[in-house]
């Protein structure tokens, strides 16, 4: 049976036999012998193995090159190479697929961009094993955080009619042929659907029956929004809590951003330090300072005010009424705060219908949080709970009863105060691995003109 390499490297005695299975990394060939480096994508390190000559499987030993994938049978003996614990001692080796010779990583320091038109090859790379075991990593710990707190898992739709964030930046789902686009009532569902932007609306009916419960799945958003920090499919989090206001709802956000920190810094498997190594030396200084330290917390109005009299020449302007750009974000978190900030209480018009009215009558119960390197990871609310506000707001955004009218039967079947938020998964990995483009920390990317693979 193949032992993974992180299993075998972790081992604490030698062994007779050992059978492990990878893709070769490389190969130094001496007279007597062959050393080759094999890389199973368990863990970052490389297992060591001497290949004798005379062995069976020796004589294809010098198709082995970079690239091609192995099996190998052996003893586990200790290495008189320094940096490494265990060698495998061949006695038995197979050429399973041999790498033709345009194998594109031959060599170290491919360029990211590179990497990203090689995307089906590039967790192959150690930097790319790396991020992708974290977002599996980071995957599981969001799931521990909302079960051990006993957060219900929802699956919300991913084919949806109702547009949540009102922003008309959804993918058009159909079945018609070209020439009868506008022929709505054909369509499948005889009528306009989308891919969801989020699981909020839904997820709201839930925390309506179940108290507390969350989402983790893809969300599709068609903004031209070609910069490092959006994708066209990307993961959203979402949880949702009943009996909860805008005060709750902001200390989840922080205390599910500091555990996964935490989580990211207890991980012992190197792939931390490759990251705080060649992609960011502040890293781990900077997820030990955000594990430690509460929050900042502002209402948008000092926000503003804070940027107004920063005297730094942004290139959009500072006003009130006017969305944060991520220009302002960065200077909140990086320059004045030096910490996170979660940014609340925004103006209405500039916010989506759910949100709840504050009685001020001018802001809603928003909240962003805003990390260093990258601004919002996190946007919330608590939600309109009142029928008539609710039913005034969907007047005011053109939404109509028909599409939008289970959400009001919330408010008119046993309301309660509630209030979630979305965290975005690929913007929370670019924050713990220090990555700077979203496109290098999701396997596949999609954004304006890119669709490959
Ligand atoms: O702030 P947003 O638009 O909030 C919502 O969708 C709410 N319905 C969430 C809720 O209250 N349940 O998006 C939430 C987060 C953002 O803070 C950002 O991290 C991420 O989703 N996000 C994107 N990530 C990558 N690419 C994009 N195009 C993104 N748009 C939003
Ligand atoms: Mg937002």
């Amino acid at each position: 049976m193949r032992t993974l390499i992180k299993h075998v490297l972790k081992r604490e005695q030698a062994a007779d036999d050992l059978e492990v299975g990878g893709w070769v990394r490389t190969r130094r060939d001496s007279k007597a012998f062959s050393f080759l480096e094999l890389n199973d994508g368990s863990c970052l390190a490389n297992l060591q193995v001497i290949v004798d000559e005379g062995i069976p499987g020796h004589e294809l030993v010098g198709r082995m090159a970079t690239g091609a994938s192995v099996q190998v049978r052996g003893r586990l003996i200790e290495s008189p190479a320094a940096g490494q614990k265990w060698e495998l001692q061949a006695t038995e080796i197979r050429l399973v697929g041999a790498a033709a010779e345009d194998y594109p990583l031959q060599k170290k320091g491919h360029s990211q961009e590179f990497l990203r038109s090689i995307a089906h090859l590039r967790p192959r790379t150690n930097l790319y094993g790396a991020v992708f075991r974290t977002r599996s990593r980071m995957a599981y710990a969001i799931h521990r955080f909302f079960q051990e707190r006993d957060f219900i898992y929802v699956h919300t739709p991913i084919i949806t009619a109702s547009d949540c964030e009102g922003a008309g930046e959804m993918f058009r789902v159909t079945t018609l042929a070209d020439d009868k686009a506008s022929r709505v009532a054909e369509d499948f569902f005889g009528k306009r659907a989308f891919l969801t932007v989020s699981g909020q609306l839904e997820g709201e009916a839930f925390a309506c029956a179940l108290s507390n419960i969350y989402t983790f799945g893809p969300t599709f958003r068609a903004e031209n929004s070609n910069t490092s920090r959006h994708a066209a499919e990307f993961w959203m989090i979402e949880p949702e809590m009943a009996f909860c206001d805008l005060q709750g709802d902001m200390d989840l956000a922080e205390a599910m951003v500091k555990f996964l920190v935490t989580q990211m810094l207890e991980n012992h498997d190197g792939d931390l330090e490759i990251f705080a190594k060649f992609v960011d030396k502040g890293l781990r200084e900077r997820l030990e300072f955000v594990a430690s330290r509460p929050f900042e917390r502002v209402s948008y109005t000092e926000a503003v005010e804070l940027l107004k009299a920063s005297g730094e020449a942004f290139e959009y302007p500072v006003e009130y009424g006017l969305n944060l750009q991520s220009e302002h974000e960065r200077w909140l978190t990086e320059k004045h705060f030096k910490c996170p900030v979660t940014v609340y209480n925004y103006p209405k018009e500039i916010k989506p219908f759910y949100m709840r009215l504050n009685d001020d009558g001018r802001t809603v119960t928003a909240m962003d949080v805003l990390v260093p390197g990258i601004g919002e990871i996190i946007g919330g609310s608590q939600r309109e709970e009142r029928l008539d506000v609710l039913l005034a707001n969907f007047e005011k955004h053109g939404l109509s009863a028909e599409t939008y009218g289970w959400y009001a039967d919330l408010r008119k079947y046993g309301t309660v105060s509630h209030a979630g938020f979305g965290l975005g998964f690929e913007r929370l990995l670019m924050f713990v691995t220090g990555m700077g483009n979203i496109r290098d920390v999701i396997p596949f990317a999609r954004t304006p003109g890119h669709c490959e693979f």
